[in-house]
């Protein structure tokens, strides 16, 4: 096909693909997002070799739902993890309902 129609199907395949996904929460994503690039980590940092303790722990940092997002995106910042906004959305949701439970 002629290369100016190709590029008419690419924007278009994007905008669906992009409008498919938006705000669409995927806990599945948070799950396997949170054991592939955040577990291990927390894991050895909190000396206790499991990677969940460091949420519920009595002096843990994030307070509040605001809180797990500053924390969330702050570790993906500092760490360079190379999330995509919608990922933190999903991982959000994911340690929230899995141990902060935060309203
Ligand atoms: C290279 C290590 C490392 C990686 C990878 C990492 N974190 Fe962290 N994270 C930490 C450390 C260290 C703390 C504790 C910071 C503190 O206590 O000041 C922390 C704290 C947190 C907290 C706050 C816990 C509390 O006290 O309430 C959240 C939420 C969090 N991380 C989310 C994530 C998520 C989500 C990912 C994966 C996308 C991730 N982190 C990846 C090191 C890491």
């Amino acid at each position: 096909m002629p290369v100016k129609y190709f590029f008419k199907v690419q924007v278009a395949l994007t905008l669906i693909f992009i409008g498919s996904t938006a705000n669409a929460i995927d806990l599945n994503n948070g799950k396997s997002l949170h054991q592939a690039k955040c577990y291990q980590c927390h894991a050895e940092k909190s000396g206790l070799g499991n990677g969940d303790i460091l949420y519920t722990r009595l002096d843990r940092k994030a307070k509040d739902l605001p809180g797990v997002k500053r924390m969330v995106s702050m570790c993906n910042t500092e760490l360079r993890l190379d999330l995509f906004p919608e990922d933190e959305v999903d991982l959000v949701a994911y340690i929230n309902q899995q141990f902060y439970k935060y309203q």
